[in-house]
This record gives C-alpha cells, sequence and structure tokens, in this order.
C-alpha cells in the first residue's frame, strides 16, 4: 500500500522524519506551504519547525494558497516564527499579530501570487512544503483536498519538502488539473471554454531530484468553520433566488444560470444551499472554495459540475465526500488557484459571483477586509479576482452585526475593496437592491430602501438628504461621511439610537 504512494523507489530513501526535514528551512527563507481555506496544507512540517523556533528562533516569509487549517498560523505566530505572510489568512491569533504590526501581512488577490513569483517581483521561494496523496514513478505530486499554490511552488522552488498523508484516500488521484501558464512575452490563451474542461495533468510535474525529504502523515483537514443557515441568512437566499427567477423570466438567464462562484463563508454557503429547492437545474460551478453544499446540490441532482481549487467541508461532509469520492470525482476537478481565479476565465465563462462582505456604502462600495478601516480582518482572498471579472456580481450581508450596534450599510465605507464599478447587486436579509445601469444618485435610493435595518434607515436616508443640497456626482457630507465609524470607535456604537430602540426594530 505505501509502495503505491511513493511509486518512485528511488525516493524511498528520501523519508525522513518531520524534525529533520524542517531542518531544510533556515532562518530568513520565503517558504510556500500547501494549503487553501483549511484544506490540504502540510501539517507536520510547520509544527516541526515551530517547535524548533521555541528552542532556536528563525523567521521566515510565510506564503501559502489561503488560510491554514490545524491552527498552524496560530502555532507558527506563537512560536515567533513569521515575519511576513501572504497571500491570505484567517486565524484570531495572525489577525492580532498583524493588526499590532508584528507580522507584515501582504493582502493580495489570490490569483496573482505566483505571477508576482514568476516574475521576481517578491522574493524566490527557497522551500517549498505541499501535503500529497502519493507521488509517481517520475516524482510528480498528486494533491489531496487543495491546490492552491502548491503547483508552482514546487515548479519554483529549488527544494521540495512532500507530506505524503495516508488519511487522504488515494482515489483522490485523478481529481486535479495542474495547469500552469506558459510565458510571456507569447503567453498563450487558457484554453478553458467550460468549468468541466480538463487542460493539464493530474500531478504537479516536478523532477523527482528536487524533492530533498518525505514524511509521511496521517491526519484528517480541519472541519470547515461554516455555522448553518438561520433566518437571515435564508432570507438573503430567498431574495437573490427571486431575483434570479426574475432574470429567467426576463430571458437574460436560463435556468442553468450562469457559471457560479460562491465565496467562503456562512453566507454564501447557505445562499447556494438554498438553490436546492428552486427550479434551476443542470447548474456549475467554477469557484474557488467547494464547501458542503457544492455536494448538497450534487445529491440534489441540481449541480452537473463543480470547479474549484479546494474543498472545505464541515466533519460529517468531509466523512461522506472523501469514503464516496469515486462517486463525486466525475462531477469535480480542482485547480491550480491562478486558474480558478483567473481573470481571463472568469470573463470569458460568464460567472455569476457571490461574495460577502463586512460593510458597503450608498453608493455600492464594498469593504470585505478592514474593521473600522484599519483592522484586517482576513484578506481580499478571491472577492476581487471574480467581482471584477464577473458577468454578475453579486455582494451579500447581513444588514446588522455585533446585535445591531453596528449597521453594515454605511454613508461611506472606511475602506474599499471593491468600488462601486465593481458591484453589480446588494443583498441583505432585508432585500436585494439592483444597481446595474444605475447612476450613484440612483444607486442610493435602492440600497437605502431595499437593504438598510430598518433602525438605521431613516438615519441613513437624512444624511443622503443633506448631502444632495451639496450637490456633486456622488454626493457625500465628507466631515460625517466615516463618522459612523467614529462614533462605534468612541462609543461602541455607530449612532446614539439606543439598544432598545435598534432591537425593537428587527
Ligand atoms: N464592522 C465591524 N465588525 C463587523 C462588521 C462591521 N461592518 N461586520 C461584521 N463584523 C464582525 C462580526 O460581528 C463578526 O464578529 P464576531 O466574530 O466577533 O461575531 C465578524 O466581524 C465576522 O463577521 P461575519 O458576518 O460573521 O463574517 P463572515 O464569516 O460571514 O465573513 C467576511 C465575512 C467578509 C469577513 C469574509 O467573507 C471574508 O473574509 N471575505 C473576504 C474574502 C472573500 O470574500 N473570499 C471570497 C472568495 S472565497
Amino acid at each position: 500500500m505505501f509502495r503505491d504512494r511513493l511509486r518512485s523507489a528511488k525516493l524511498w530513501d528520501r523519508i525522513v522524519s518531520a524534525d529533520e526535514a524542517a531542518r531544510l528551512i533556515t532562518d530568513g527563507m520565503t517558504v510556500g506551504m500547501s494549503g487553501f481555506t483549511r484544506a490540504g496544507e502540510a501539517r507536520a512540517v510547520p509544527l516541526a519547525l515551530a517547535e524548533r523556533a521555541r528552542r532556536d528562533p528563525l523567521k521566515i516569509t510565510l506564503m501559502t494558497g489561503a488560510s491554514l487549517g490545524h491552527n498552524l498560523d496560530r502555532t507558527l505566530v506563537e512560536a515567533h516564527v513569521i515575519a511576513r505572510r501572504m497571500p491570505f489568512q484567517s486565524d484570531p491569533v495572525m489577525r492580532e499579530a498583524i493588526n499590532a504590526g508584528e507580522v507584515m501581512f501582504i493582502d493580495q488577490h489570490l490569483s496573482e501570487t505566483v505571477e508576482s513569483l514568476r516574475s521576481g517581483q517578491v522574493p524566490p521561494v527557497d522551500v517549498a512544503v505541499v501535503e500529497a496523496t502519493a507521488i509517481t514513478e517520475d516524482g510528480g505530486i498528486v494533491p489531496t483536498t487543495s491546490v492552491g499554490n502548491s503547483a508552482s511552488f514546487a515548479i519554483l522552488a529549488p527544494k521540495v519538502i512532500v507530506e505524503i498523508n495516508l488519511s487522504q484516500p488515494e482515489a483522490l488521484e485523478g481529481l486535479h488539473d495542474i495547469y500552469i501558464p506558459t510565458n510571456r512575452p507569447s503567453r498563450e490563451a487558457i484554453p478553458i471554454v467550460a468549468p468541466d474542461c480538463r487542460i493539464g495533468v493530474p500531478f504537479i510535474p516536478i523532477p523527482a531530484e528536487k524533492i530533498a525529504a518525505i514524511v509521511i502523515t496521517q491526519s484528517s483537514d480541519s472541519a470547515s468553520t461554516v455555522e448553518p443557515p438561520d433566518a437571515e441568512t435564508n432570507a438573503i437566499a430567498g431574495h437573490l433566488t427571486e431575483f434570479l427567477l426574475n432574470e429567467v423570466r426576463r430571458g437574460r438567464l436560463t435556468e442553468r444560470l450562469q457559471p457560479l462562484q460562491a465565496g467562503i463563508g456562512t453566507i454564501a454557503n447557505a445562499v447556494l444551499y438554498g438553490f436546492t429547492a428552486t427550479p434551476f437545474h443542470d447548474l456549475t460551478l467554477y469557484s474557488e472554495v467547494l464547501q458542503d453544499s457544492t455536494f448538497d446540490l450534487i445529491d440534489a441532482g441540481k449541480l452537473a459540475f463543480a470547479s474549484g481549487s479546494s474543498m472545505t467541508l464541515s466533519t460529517q461532509r468531509h466523512r461522506s465526500v472523501l469514503s464516496g469520492i469515486e462517486h463525486y470525482k466525475q462531477r469535480l476537478v480542482l485547480r491550480p488557484q491562478e486558474i480558478s481565479n483567473h481573470p481571463e476565465v472568469i470573463r470569458r465563462l460568464g460567472i455569476i459571483a457571490i461574495n460577502t462582505a463586512l460593510e458597503l456604502d450608498i453608493y455600492g462600495n464594498v469593504n470585505s477586509t478592514h474593521v473600522g478601516g484599519t483592522h484586517m480582518m482576513n484578506g481580499i482572498g478571491g472577492s476581487g479576482d471574480f467581482a471584477r471579472n464577473a458577468y454578475m456580481s453579486i455582494f451579500v450581508t447581513k444588514s446588522l452585526a455585533k446585535d445591531g450596534a453596528i449597521s453594515r450599510v454605511v454613508p461611506m465605507v472606511s475602506h474599499v475593496d471593491h468600488t462601486e464599478h465593481d458591484v453589480d447587486i446588494l443583498v441583505t436579509e432585508i432585500g436585494l437592491a439592483d444597481l446595474r445601469g444605475l447612476a450613484p444618485r440612483e444607486r442610493a435610493k435602492v440600497i437605502i430602501a431595499n437593504c438598510v435595518h430598518p433602525s438605521y434607515r431613516e438615519m441613513l436616508a437624512e444624511y443622503y438628504r443633506r448631502a444632495l443640497l451639496r450637490g456633486g456626482h456622488t454626493p457625500h457630507l465628507i466631515e460625517e461621511a466615516l463618522g459612523w465609524h467614529d462614533n462605534l470607535r468612541r462609543t461602541g456604537r455607530m449612532t446614539t439610537a439606543t439598544a432598545s430602540a435598534i432591537s425593537g426594530c428587527r
């Protein structure tokens, strides 16, 4: 069995302990690790590195696909290993270190990291650490539940450490499609014309000689942190479904819709899950993260094919998907994140992109990353890759946060990730604003009327009325525009309305 996983006999003598492998990483290096939204990360080597750093301090730049499971970001921060981190994270301890200025975080569009490496715009990867299902006869690495940036890290790094995880089923082999864009200046078009196109090979092609160490591990992925749907997420799903049904009635979409992308998180998962009870059929996903809802839709006979870069699942779904992977595999492909999120492909396929906002403003600008304009939450992730290039860019959010102390619709967002130009549709549990073809003054009216919680609606309408008196294409009271955020910073609430008045309106 073990030899089925490590099929190149000349690599057998590279098997070492995690401690030995971690010794290949030294102070000041840039390390590219596998892992994308808590799936498919190398685990043993980073843990061994953290352990060593507690005795013998060192600092590295850590690049991954996206966020890591198994508290790896936390453990590495607590061992003071991380000097720089890119391109995404979602760990509370890492977040604190970033916001304290201890870790330099480079928050990047997820499609861009390996482009900047390839072109030498950021320092090169010294060592790649990649989780694998198997290594082929020629040294090809078969990834596990994510591809992320692993392929380019392994191709670009001079040394590669592979963790073969015996817990990941061998049947994962064949799920991946590894394609690396050709070199500039004569780069060819990426030949994906439908979500189910396979354009590469099912393993990461590197010469066996580059594999410097192999570590055998056995542990499952961390479970996703997605909460089950609640009344508000169901209401958001309901508004969006009704809107899409109307698009079908008007002949702008068919019941197959367009390929869908849904961002990570509870709301996007709930929206997709909501499609199980609609007339939509033969749906496809061209997305980044495949969550529980992907498999709910496949099981309901609604989803014909899903393309992503990782599978991030609840404990229960993880069990059922991995044990039934032979069944699901014919409807799935996992790609490098550069390809799953590639602007060229997103624009060609005409994606309906559904992502989550932290806050949005009366003109449709969206903040996905910065609390209060200053404090990093997770990062922009793939939301910008999709929103900027989608056929239809949708942002969803609940209208309130922190028990009503915060309105997630504000006069002016405190940080802009997605400008008004990249946002077509906004949805809260209150309702939906269709911003397509509207000028800023028209957008403000629709957003205030349809998306704002009743407890903040009149205050926002009053702000807008006074702003209108000043005129402008995009009217604002510039000295007040961030006033709600300032109130929040000073008093813990966005406005002076009492808690009972706000909760009474819910
Ligand atoms: N101001 C201050 N705090 C806010 C807030 C606001 N406007 N909106 C939400 N919060 C707080 C919430 O109260 C919550 O705090 P808690 O954990 O202490 O309860 C926290 O921020 C998270 O809010 P929540 O609504 O639960 O977030 P989520 O899990 O739905 O995630 C994003 C929302 C925007 C953070 C998340 O979707 C994200 O990181 N997006 C960027 C990446 C992305 O979109 N990728 C898509 C491609 S996969």
